[in-house]
């Protein structure tokens, strides 16, 4: 496993962010954090500042499950118990999403993945070396802050999981699958971490 995921890493660690890629090939920046922490809102005033494309792929999900259907609705189930949905078809997802958005010479946010092994192992299979990552944002906050921001945040976003029940979930399924994926990606030096229990511009200015 572990060698899976260095396989997904093959880029020079020391290339700036901003640079284009060389090899033509769309570069890459993981957002990864636990639900509520802020990491659409940085996103977006990346792409404010900077010519990156945002997917988020809690976003690509939602909009899937709009569509209804046999998908949709399993989808919707899945995303309201707090669950992980199926890699494969997420990752078809985000590669069809990244393709309309112009594949070569892109950069790209991808927002909420990879979230465990299985969307590791996908991106590895669909995507692998078609794309150069560059490194792991991690938008770090507390539990506690993220509930507050979610039930918040649930007031008004309509989202059938920002309710106190499917945030528990949320967070359970963060710490038993995604946090090893962060913790993993530390362990290689390739997280840039930042604290977003600060207001929006101050984390902002860190990211
Ligand atoms: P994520 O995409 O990580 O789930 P969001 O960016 O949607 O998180 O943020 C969750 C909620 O918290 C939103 O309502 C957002 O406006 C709010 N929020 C985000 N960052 C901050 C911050 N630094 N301080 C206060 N509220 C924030
Ligand atoms: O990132 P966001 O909070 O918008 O994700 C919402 C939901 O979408 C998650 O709780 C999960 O059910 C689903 N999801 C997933 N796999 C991902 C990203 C999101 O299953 N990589
Ligand atoms: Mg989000």
């Amino acid at each position: 496993d572990e060698n899976k995921i260095k396989n997904t890493m093959g880029c020079g660690k020391s290339s700036a962010a901003g640079a284009a890629t060389p090899s033509g090939k769309p570069s890459v920046v993981f957002v990864l954090g636990g639900p509520g922490s802020g990491k659409g809102t940085q996103c977006a005033k990346i792409v404010d500042e900077f010519k990156y494309a945002h997917l988020s792929t809690g976003d690509l999900l939602r909009e899937e499950s709009k569509k209804g259907g046999e998908l949709g609705d399993k989808l919707k189930k899945t995303m309201e118990a707090g669950e992980l949905v199926s890699s494969a078809m997420l990752v078809e997802l985000l590669k069809k999403a990244m393709k309309d958005r112009g594949w070569e010479k892109s950069k790209f946010l991808l927002d909420g993945f990879p979230r465990n092994q299985e969307n590791i192992d996908e991106w590895e299979k669909q995507i692998g070396k078609e794309a150069d990552i560059k490194f792991i944002l991690h938008i770090d906050v507390s539990k506690d802050v993220m509930k507050e921001r979610l039930l918040k945040r649930g007031e008004e976003s309509g989202r059938a999981d920002d309710n106190e029940e499917t945030i528990l979930k949320r967070f359970e399924t963060f710490e038993k699958e995604s946090l090893p994926i962060i913790q993993f990606y530390e362990k290689k030096k390739l997280v840039r971490k930042v604290d977003s229990s600060k207001p929006v511009d101050e984390v902002y200015a860190e990211v």
